[in-house]
């Protein structure tokens, strides 16, 4: 199997970890960035006694400079990016009517602007070889909306409109986009949702549980795989079953 580059943005957080591990086990060589070094070596270092080897790369996903450096560092470092998932993705919940500027501006700048800053920094290589996999992880609140999360929501809405119209523009080039919409996943970014708020959504998760970030991982390393290339602009829905759309 050809050894492809990965990139993940967000790749040390929990959903992203998951993500860079299965895209390992797969035979990609995998790189994800950073904004906090001391951080990411710790972690780089807990990979490596795991058993993986990942790279990392300084860069900030709301930020379009920051975002182009990054890139042409993991060029230089690892390769020209074959597979990009943009998982890099932050909260800012309160209800609407006391939101400021700054939480609307926060999310919309590294959940979604993130999505132009990296995936215009590698489209041009992908086309011109003729092979790449854009994967968005977007989540189960920008498909029903959420109490407090009318940014985060937007955000990640916004997403899939980006997927289902580079899907368009790509798919003569070999290259596939697709969303990841994942439901309420045990990770950090979930536990800090207040406990009696926490207990009440997963009391509407039908198969009565929080998912696990390798339930997610498993379909980032399936879309970007050689078999799937005819699965392109579609938003696959992973959520205990939390919501059903069709
Ligand atoms: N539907 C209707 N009413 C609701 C509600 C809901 N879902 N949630 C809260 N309310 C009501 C409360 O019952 C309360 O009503 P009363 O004043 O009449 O009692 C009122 O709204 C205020 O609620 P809170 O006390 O919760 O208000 P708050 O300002 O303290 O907190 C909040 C608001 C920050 C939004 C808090 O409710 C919260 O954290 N909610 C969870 C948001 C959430 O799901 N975030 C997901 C984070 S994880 C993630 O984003 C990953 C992913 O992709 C899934």
């Amino acid at each position: 199997m050809t050894a492809r580059v990965a990139f993940v943005t967000g790749g040390t957080g929990g959903i992203g970890t998951a993500i860079c591990r299965e895209l390992a086990n797969q035979g990609n060589r995998v790189v994800t960035n950073y904004r906090n070094e001391e951080k990411a070596l710790a972690w780089q270092a807990a990979q490596k006694a795991a058993g993986f080897d990942m790279a990392i790369v300084p860069g900030d996903v709301s930020d379009v400079a920051s975002s182009a450096a990054m890139v042409r560092q993991v060029e230089s470092d690892v390769g020209a990016v074959d597979i990009l998932v943009n998982n890099a993705g932050i909260t800012r919940d309160t209800t609407f009517h006391k939101m400021s500027a700054l939480q609307w501006q926060e999310v919309m700048r590294t959940n979604l602007d993130s999505c132009f800053n990296v995936t215009r920094q590698v489209i041009e290589g992908m086309r011109a070889r003729k092979w790449g996999r854009v994967l968005q992880i977007s989540s189960i609140n920008g498909q029903k909306g959420q109490y407090g999360q009318a940014n985060y929501a937007a955000s990640k809405a916004g997403m899939h409109g980006f997927s289902i119209s580079l899907a368009q523009e790509n798919a003569k080039f070999g290259i596939t986009v697709n969303t990841i919409s994942p439901g309420y996943v045990g990770t950090d970014m979930v536990m800090a949702v207040p406990e009696e708020v926490r207990a009440k959504i997963v009391a509407q998760i039908p198969v009565g549980r929080l998912g696990d970030p390798d339930e997610i991982a498993y379909a980032v390393a399936f879309l970007a795989a050689d078999k799937a290339a005819w699965i392109t602009g579609a938003n696959l829905a992973i959520n205990g079953g939390h919501y059903m759309g069709w």
